[in-house]
């Protein structure tokens, strides 16, 4: 069958046998090997990307079954060639252990509610003052540049 995909963004026009997994066709066609095949039974998570923003196995998702919906594997959540924070994090505080699931954590980690806490407790890891703390902070400050502050100060003598 003729199946129109769509993944990180680039549209794919594949001729596939209506039983192929996401995970083999990202895999063995498209050559994303970031997705990683562990157990391919649904019990690991090392295949783990997301369709239309939520996560899903794709060991146990049908490609044909992913028309028209947007498919995002982990080579897909850096934007502009900047790690995600999580990647950054993962990397930072040294989360990898061997590496080979890392991508799966990721994806898994990246998506569904609680996506906005993680990325906040990362960047409070990495440094990064959270939104409070930007918000806070940016209040404190002076309205105008210290510059243009400067040249409107009267004069001393
Ligand atoms: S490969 Fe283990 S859950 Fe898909």
């Amino acid at each position: 069958m003729n199946l129109r995909l769509t993944v990180n963004g680039r549209g794919y026009t594949l001729d596939l046998d209506p039983r192929e997994s996401l995970l083999d066709v990202l895999r063995e066609r498209l050559h994303l090997t970031g997705t990683k095949k562990g157990c391919d039974q649904g019990a690991c998570g090392a295949c783990t990307v997301h369709i239309d923003g939520r996560r899903v196995l794709s060991c146990l998702t049908l490609a044909a079954r992913c028309e028209g919906k947007q498919v995002t594997t982990i080579e897909g959540v850096s934007a502009d060639a900047e790690l995600h924070p999580l990647q950054r994090a993962m990397i930072e505080h040294d989360g990898l252990q061997c590496g080979y699931c890392t991508p799966g954590q990721i994806m898994s980690g990246i998506a569904g509610p609680a996506c906005d806490e993680i990325t906040r407790l990362v960047k409070q890891l990495a440094g990064e003052p959270s939104h409070e703390e930007a918000t806070a902070e940016y209040r404190l400050r002076p309205r105008v540049h210290p510059r243009t502050e400067a040249r409107v100060q009267p004069k001393r003598n």
